[in-house]
């Protein structure tokens, strides 16, 4: 074969190379690929039949391998020209090397290619290209290399598998430690607030039984000198005082009782229980409770209950105290509303119930005087009261919450100063 020939050979087989493998213009390749050029990517469905599948295929290749950094090393292996030098066949191993997210991919291609001359010039007829499958030498249909990812894919399941277990086990580690510390937060917050608490009607106490251990003294002098009228007088001094001891006596006494209800070890057993009938006789305790202090006190009470909720497994004493305390917030909260004698109000407490899913939904709302958002977030910590002394000790919602929580369960509240508040309690319905 003339150099020549030979040489424009080499070159259009080169010019094929580009344009497969690098960028080299594609509209270019018809003068170097066969109108009815065939031929075989590495992929399945790399299957083409003209020179127009082929520019396409080249196409989408690029469009894949946009932005990724790549290099070809080639090693010819094979090349021969047919006796007529009309034909020519070439061998190519190629290594294509790319750069994904900084690792290195290697790929290794096999590629045969036929070039046929015509008309003065070389033209690619046919390719194929190949990616051998690494297997063993005697593995021929590639069975044990298949069998050896399967075991390796498998590891890789178990290991991530033991990965999840682990951490699913750490993560309910880490809740129990959560709901222990938050308790053990209550607690702190509750020593804290006792202390603070109990000081205060504490110090009432001290100081008047110090002062009527004077006026004591004083009466006693005064008796010993036959002044009725100020003995008499001083006398009063002393029962008021003493009035007054008792008052903040009682008060010592209802804080401490309210800190055993948080302390208690609940007594009660879990039995079956009809939450609605629960939720109705709170109510009505709640209210006759009220009434029996003050007899003008009347609200509305409304109650729309989910008959499908049938029996759950609580302890309906638990409940029933959440119950209370929420219902003697709300009529508290709508008899403060009506000593602002709005127009046409209707002091309303209402309670509904309903079943969602496996979870139990309890609203308990009134139309009272509502919580400012400032304060909203601190209605559940102990102690926190806007009542006046005597009336509050704010323990009602934090008992609340702890013993929703003892439950798994939620409780939040939805208010809007001035208009209302709503509580909503979720439970399981297990
Ligand atoms: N329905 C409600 N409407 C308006 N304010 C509310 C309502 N429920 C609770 N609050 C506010 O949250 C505070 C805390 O309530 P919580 O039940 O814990 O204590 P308390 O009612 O003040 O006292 P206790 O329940 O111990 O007698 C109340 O003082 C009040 O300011
Ligand atoms: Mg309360």
């Amino acid at each position: 074969m003339s150099p020549e020939k030979l040489s424009k050979l080499n070159d259009i087989y080169q010019k094929y190379i580009e344009v497969g493998m690098f960028d080299f213009p594609v509209d270019v390749s018809k003068e170097f690929i066969a109108e009815k050029f065939m031929g075989y990517g590495t992929n399945l469905n790399e299957k083409v039949f003209s020179l127009s599948e082929f520019k396409e295929l080249v196409l989408r290749q690029r469009q894949q391998s946009a932005g990724i950094e790549m290099h070809v090393d080639r090693n010819q292996v094979f090349q021969k020209i047919t006796n007529d030098e009309n034909a020519g066949i070439i061998v190519e191993e190629l290594i294509v090397t790319m750069i994904i997210s900084g690792m290195e991919h290697k790929t290794q291609v096999r590629l045969t290619t036929f070039l046929e001359y015509v008309n003065v010039n070389w033209v690619v007829i046919h390719m194929h290209a190949s990616v051998p499958v690494v297997a063993e030498a005697n593995d021929i249909w590639n069975l044990d290399e298949l069998n050896r990812k399967n075991k390796e894919l498998q590891k890789l399941v178990d290991e991530r598998t033991t990965e999840l277990r682990t951490s699913l086990e750490e993560l309910k580690a880490a809740q129990a430690q959560l709901v222990q510390s938050e308790k053990m937060a209550s607690l702190g917050e509750l020593t804290a607030g006792i202390a603070h608490e109990i000081q205060n009607p504490l110090n009432f106490v001290n100081n008047f039984s110090e002062v009527n251990t004077e006026l004591v003294d004083e009466l006693q002098s005064e008796l010993k000198s036959g002044n009725t009228e100020e003995a008499i007088s001083i006398s009063n001094d002393i029962k008021e005082n003493s009035e007054k001891i008792n008052h903040h006596g009682n008060r010592a006494g209802d804080i401490v009782k309210g800190m055993l209800q948080h302390s208690r070890t609940s007594t009660g057993k879990k039995e079956p229980t009809n939450i609605n009938s629960l939720a109705d006789e709170y109510l009505r305790l709640s209210y006759h409770g009220l009434r029996a202090k003050d007899k003008s006190f009347i609200a509305e009470m409304k109650t729309d209950f989910d008959q499908t909720i049938g029996n759950i497994n609580i302890i309906p004493q638990d409940i029933g105290r959440v119950l209370l305390n929420l219902y003697n917030n709300a009529f508290y909260a709508v008899t403060e509303k009506k000593e602002q004698q709005p127009k046409g109000y209707e002091p309303t407490v209402s309670v509904r119930t309903k079943k969602m899913g496996d979870k139990i939904e309890i609203r308990v709302k009134d139309n009272g005087i509502g919580i400012p958002q400032k304060v909203v977030d601190k209605i559940f910590q102990p102690f926190f009261t806007t009542k006046p002394t005597g009336v509050g000790t704010g323990l009602g919602l934090s008992l609340s919450y702890d013993i929703v929580k003892a439950l798994g369960g939620e409780i939040k509240v939805e208010t809007i100063e001035g208009e209302g508040s709503e509580f909503i309690i979720l439970i399981s319905a297990k």
